[in-house]
This record gives structure tokens, sequence and C-alpha cells, in this order.
């Protein structure tokens, strides 16, 4: 008979005989509880909460309805439910009860039947509703643990872009290098037999031959530095993208700096007219610079995805300041976002781009459609926004707002 005995059940009355009655119509079913005024059942729930209660209205002192108000102020508590006890005259208060936030309500006397009926009803509902809660949250550490993974290999995929970028632009000034290094090479090798003998009429050509060696040695000095400054630079990319600690920094460093990452991106850097119209009195904010980075890298990409085909592509950066912190944008001149799809854009998975292993035009840009979304939730976790002004056949800005943290 005792099927439910997990179940507990706190009964509130004053009248003994009450109590007696509910107690022998229950105890074969449940574990019960029992608490004989307002105050004293608000404090046993709040150790140990029952999965029903059963409250009667008139009480001296707290009455039923200032108890259950309370009970369902409380979000620990707001849940569970509650049966008023009422007497058959009291068709008023039955309102005034549901009003409360009473799930139900059985009238004395009691009738065994329909105390028990009515008890295994809510409980029933209870936990069945209890099991769809437990399945939800497990439904939503799935999504929210396969989301993270998924922004992370995201974030891996425009990375290892960057890097096959950058060794691109290191091939250029590489074969300065090692062009001038051969020149050099050739001239150091006739000078060396030229010094076994030196008649006058040859001092003209050795000093020609000098000066080619001093400026293929210029080329290489150029060629190198060029390449050590993309490497700082990559370096220091990495550097700020492992660590996740918040510094104060001045948000245009990040943009810059990132700008010159994005060079990286052949399409950027040679086909895409960029305006830089950032404010330079910008003050420093807290932040952490790789999140950030992240945030302007998105946008970024998605400009330049949007521009893809266009005979003028132009994108402007922007930043500047507002009342509660500073701001940056990011403008293109491409298609724009029709209204349709303008309030689903920050949607997980949306996109209107071939996925990667789609078949595809050859340089078609390709989307996993989290780009947005990963933006918002960074930006979110530092209370900022993210608005979008969109024109069709005009095109998009992106701007995002960081206040200042206290
Ligand atoms: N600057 C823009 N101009 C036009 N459409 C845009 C622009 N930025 C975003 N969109 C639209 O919003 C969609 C969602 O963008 P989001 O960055 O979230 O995903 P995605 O770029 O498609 O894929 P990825 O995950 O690679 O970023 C895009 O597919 C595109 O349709
Ligand atoms: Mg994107």
């Amino acid at each position: 008979m005792n099927h439910s005995r997990e179940n507990m059940i706190l009964i509130v009355d004053d009248a003994k005989e009450n109590i007696d009655i509910l107690f022998q119509a229950l105890v074969d079913d449940y574990e019960l509880s029992v608490a004989v005024d307002g105050e004293s059942a608000l404090e046993y729930v709040s150790t140990n909460p029952p999965d029903l209660i059963l409250l009667d209205i008139m009480m001296p002192g707290m009455d039923g309805f200032e108890v259950c108000r309370r009970l369902k102020k409380d979000p620990e508590t707001s849940a569970i439910p509650v049966i008023f006890l009422s007497a058959m005259n009291e068709l008023e208060s039955k309102t005034a009860g549901f009003e409360s936030g009473a799930v139900d309500y059985v009238t004395k006397p009691f009738e065994i039947l329909e105390v028990k009926a009515r008890v295994k009803t809510h409980l029933d509902l209870r936990n069945a509703l209890k099991t769809i809660n437990q399945y939800n949250k497990q439904l939503e550490e799935i999504v929210e643990r396969r989301t993270k993974e998924l922004i992370r290999t995201e974030r891996q995929a425009a990375f290892s872009l960057l890097i096959q970028g950058i060794v691109h632009n290191l091939k250029n000034p590489l074969s300065g290098i090692i062009g001038s290094s051969q020149l050099i090479l050739k001239y150091g090798n006739i000078l060396k037999s030229m010094l076994l003998d030196i008649p006058e009429d040859v001092k003209n050509k050795e000093i020609k031959y000098i000066e080619g060696i001093i400026k293929f040695s210029e080329m290489v000095h150029g060629s190198g530095t060029q390449m050590n400054e993309m490497i700082n630079s990559m370096m220091s990319k990495s550097r700020s993208d492992k660590s996740d600690k918040i510094e104060m920094v001045y948000l245009n460093d990040i943009l810059k700096q990132e700008v010159e990452f994005l060079n990286a991106d052949q399409l950027f850097k040679h086909k895409i007219t960029k305006h830089i119209n950032i404010n330079e009195q910008l003050p420093k904010i807290k932040l952490v610079p790789s999140e950030i980075a992240q945030v302007f890298q998105n946008l970024v990409r998605n400009a330049i995805h949007a521009l893809w085909n266009h005979p003028k592509p132009s994108i402007t950066i922007g930043s500047g300041t507002y009342d509660k912190g500073v701001w940056f944008s990011v403008e293109d001149n491409g298609p724009g976002i029709p209204k349709n799809i303008l309030s689903v854009i920050f949607d997980p998975f949306f996109t209107t781009k071939p996925k990667a292993s789609e078949e595809k035009n050859s340089n078609e840009p390709v989307g996993t459609g989290l780009g947005l979304y990963s933006c918002l939730e960074i930006i979110k976790t530092y209370n900022g926004k993210i608005d979008v002004n969109t024109t069709v056949g005009k095109g998009t800005t992106f701007i995002v707002y960081l206040p200042q943290q206290q």
C-alpha cells in the first residue's frame, strides 16, 4: 500500500480532530508531518520542504491565506502545491484561496475518499513536473556543453585560417631575402676572385660590385624587418588569445591589432577599402582582450563575407564614447539584412551561408551560424549590447556598446 511513501505531506491545522481525520486517511500512503499554526508551518517548510501541503484557512495568528502567499513568494517553496481545508460555508474564501496561490481545496467535514483523490492527483502532477524539470535541466546542460564545444571549434578554425593567411603573407618578404642573398653570394664570389689580382683598370668595377652588395644587404635587412614585424604581431596575438584575464586596456589598441591581423585575409587586405574612424581619446576600459577581439573579428569577417562579389567593397571601423562607456562599430556597404531574417541572425546556427561540408562555388564564404550568437553571449557578460542598423542594398552597421564596469 505504501508505494508513494517517498512523498511527504505537511498538514497544517489548529484543530486536533481535523488532524486526526487527515492523518488516518493518509498515513498508509504517505510520510506525514503536522504543524498547528502558520508560523511553525513556514519554519518547518524552510528546513524540510514537503511535496504537498494541506493548509487550514482559519487559524489563530497567521491565517492560511498569508501562509500560502508567503510560500508562493519564495522561489524555494513556490512550487509546492497547497490544498486549502475550508468549511462548507466559506465559499468566498475559496476564491481568495486560489488567488493566494492554492491549487485546490477540500471542504470540511472531510470526505475521506475525496481528500485521498485530490491529494493523489496533485502529487502525481507535482511528480510529473519534477521529472520534466529534471529532463529539461539535463537537456539544457547538454545543449550548453555542445554549444560551447562548437564555439571553441569555430574559434580554432578562424585562428588557423588566419595563421594560413600570415604564412602566405610571409612568402613575399621571404622570397626577397632568398633572392637578394643569392645575389650577394654571387657578387661576393666575383669579388673574391678579383682580390687575387687587382689591376688599376678594374677598380671602378670593384666599386660597382661593392655598391651592389650594400644595396642588396639593405634589401635583406628591409625584408627581414618586415618579417619580424609580422611575427611579432602574430606572437602578441597568440599571447592575447591565450590570456583570459580581465585587464584595463585601450579598446582602440585591440581594434588596431585585429585590423593588422585581418590583413592576412587577401580580400580584406587588397580589395576592400578600409576607413578607420576611431576616437583616439577613448578612456581605458576593463575587459578580456581576447574576447573583445573575437567579437570584433566575427563582425569584420561577416562584413567581408557580405562584400564577397561586391564591385566596390568598403568597410568602416569606428569607435567612440557614450554615457555609460565605450562603443565600436563595423560598417559595410554590402547587401544589407532583409527584414524577415533580422530577428533571427543572433540565434545559434542561423546562417544564410552554405556549411563548409556542403557543395558551393569555389570561394563562396561558409558559415556555421554561431558567429553572432557567440558575440552576443560575450557582450552579455559585459552587460553591453549590440545594435544593428541595416538597409537592404545599402549596407549594414553593427555597433557594440561596452559599459564601464564598476
Ligand atoms: N554584415 C552583414 N551583412 C549582411 N548579412 C549579415 C551580416 N552579418 C551577419 N549577416 C547575416 O547573419 C547571418 C548570421 O551571422 P553569423 O555570424 O551568426 O553566422 P555566419 O556568419 O553565417 O556563420 P559563422 O558561424 O561562420 O559566423 C549570416 O549568415 C548573414 O545572413
Ligand atoms: Mg559570421
